[in-house]
């Protein structure tokens, strides 16, 4: 089996070709920006491509890309059953609640008058999300009724930027005073109120639906699960300061005993449901109650590099490093020979 890799910065490419040199599989770098990449791909049985939602080009035709070569009969990574919700929360909510997933209530309205009539008879808080976006950032809180009109009548006319300025750069600041990052950054933040970046451009406004979902209350902290497969690990994330939001936090914990194992066994369970290659699911609690949150087949690798081991699917520890990407590569190609 020869592998196609999409090489490119800041993404699980440069671990697979690691991976791919230290164990003798071949691989050969590809370019699916270019025109001729079913041509660089004739001699491959497989391509591997971590795409990411705030690609600009990526966004345009990754996954026509991806289900075509499925079709023609070669191994990709990330397949259909991986891919096809990914960076899509309106997706995630139908295909949550199809797999019986103890998702938190989730209302998403595709007429103004219908998710007003809603707006005027619910509680609140609430928690308002754009169906793309992650870190946090297209993530609120509604506190009142009048918030919750105006961010309807909003989505039913002129829509919302994937991309929310004023959210951002307070981001930016929080993450500045943590001295993670330099000015240049809270610059560059400050330019984006008058030219969003080119995915936000090219995504276009997010309008024509609402998504509102029930506050699980009193959470300090998310649990994120990543399930390739067989094998699965897990980061804690605190909350932010006087905040509800933990994803993108970056204050992360590894230790073993902050993760609860029955939450493990759901992990494995919705991922096997979902028939994902890789999937990450970010839980909430409220009581002895666990809810799950979103989905997603991407993470920042650097973030997971601290994990401290991994749970097999008898929900056995393994302590010590490991390399989730080298799974990755081992299972496309046990597909692979599986195929008859
Ligand atoms: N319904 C909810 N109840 C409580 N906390 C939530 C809820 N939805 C999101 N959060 C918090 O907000 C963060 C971001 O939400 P999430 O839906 O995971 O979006 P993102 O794609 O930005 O990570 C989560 O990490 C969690 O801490
Ligand atoms: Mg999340």
């Amino acid at each position: 089996m020869k592998i196609g890799i999409h090489y490119k910065d800041n993404s699980f490419s440069e671990r697979w070709v690691e991976y791919c040199v230290e164990n003798k599989i071949p691989w050969k770098k590809v370019d699916c920006y270019r025109n001729d990449i079913l041509k660089q791909l004739s001699d491959c049985d497989a391509l591997m491509w971590h795409i990411h939602q705030n690609n600009p080009k990526e966004i345009l035709f990754a996954r026509q890309l991806i289900y075509s070569l499925m079709t023609s009969g070669k191994k990709v990574f990330p397949d259909f059953k991986t891919v096809w919700h990914f960076d899509d929360k309106v997706g995630q909510k139908y295909l949550l609640e199809a797999i019986g997933a103890p998702i938190p209530d989730t209302w998403i309205f595709y007429s103004k008058s219908e998710a007003l009539s809603w707006a005027e008879q619910t509680s609140f808080p609430k928690v308002f999300k754009l169906r793309g976006g992650g870190g946090s950032q297209n993530v609120r809180l509604v506190q009142s009724r009048l918030e919750a009109k105006r961010l309807i009548r909003k989505a039913f006319k002129g829509g919302f930027l994937p991309y929310y300025a004023i959210g951002n750069i307070k981001e930016r600041w929080r993450v500045y005073k943590m001295g993670k990052t330099g000015i240049i950054d809270l610059i560059v933040g400050l330019a984006r109120f008058v030219i969003p970046p080119a995915f936000a451009r090219i995504r276009g406004r997010e309008k024509g639906y609402v998504y509102f979902q029930e506050l699980i209350p009193g959470n300090s902290y998310d649990i994120r699960i990543v399930v390739i497969r067989d094998k699965a690990f897990a980061i804690k994330r605190m909350v932010r300061k006087n905040d509800f939001r933990a994803s993108g936090s970056g204050l992360i914990l590894y230790e073993k005993d902050n993760f609860d194992i029955d939450t493990v066994k759901l992990a494995f369970e919705l991922a096997e449901k979902i028939d994902g290659q890789s999937v990450a699911l970010d839980f909430v609690y409220s009581g002895n109650k666990t809810y799950v949150l979103e989905l997603s087949f991407g993470f920042i690798k650097e973030v997971y590099d601290p994990c401290t081991g991994y749970w097999d699917r008898n929900l056995t520890w393994h302590p010590g490093q490991f390399n989730p990407y080298g799974w990755m590569i081992d299972n496309l190609i046990k597909s692979s020979n599986n195929k008859g």
